[in-house]
């Protein structure tokens, strides 16, 4: 698997923690989500092997949870906050206006393979609501205004990064 080596080295200590190997599968789905954005059929398979499980073990804790993707997402992940603060101060419109600038739906990858946009619960910025977490980056105060701001300077970067 193509993890990045942190990421295996971050594993090998995480399972240190767990002498029940079966209690790592979060974790561990958690560390591979963060690195690779989603988690594949090979993932699975992989944690299974260093977990001595059976795939259908992971599998089943990934169909639990709904904060893991089976899809891969686009090269930048757009988060809106939709927690009731954000929501109040008009984060669905913000989230209409990514959407329809990368003319995507919520949870798909943009055609041009730049996007995901997706709602997540608070990001613990009520006070400066709406809030959108863009990769590693917190925006604050994003209107719809500011959320074509940004997604001008997405696509500008796309271009000069093509
Ligand atoms: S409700 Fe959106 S950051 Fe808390």
């Amino acid at each position: 698997m193509n993890f990045k080596p942190e990421t295996l080295t971050r594993i090998d200590e995480v399972i240190t923690h767990y002498p029940d190997l079966r209690s790592g599968t979060l974790p561990l789905l958690h560390l591979i989500q963060e690195d690779v954005g989603h988690i594949s059929d090979e993932s699975i398979e992989w944690i299974a092997e260093k977990l001595e499980l059976e795939p259908i073990n992971v599998l089943e804790v990934v169909t639990f949870y709904p904060m893991f993707r089976r899809k891969p997402i686009g090269r930048r992940h757009i988060k809106v906050c939709r927690t009731l603060p954000c929501a109040l101060a008009g984060g669905y419109r913000t989230c209409g206006k990514f959407e329809s600038e990368f003319n995507t739906r919520l949870g798909e990858v943009s055609l041009d393979g730049e996007v995901t946009v997706e709602f997540v619960e608070c990001l613990a910025s009520c006070g400066t609501a709406p809030v959108v977490l863009i990769d590693e980056v917190l925006h604050e105060n994003v209107d719809e205004a500011k959320a074509k701001t940004i997604s001008d300077q997405i696509k500008a970067e796309a271009t000069k990064g093509a």
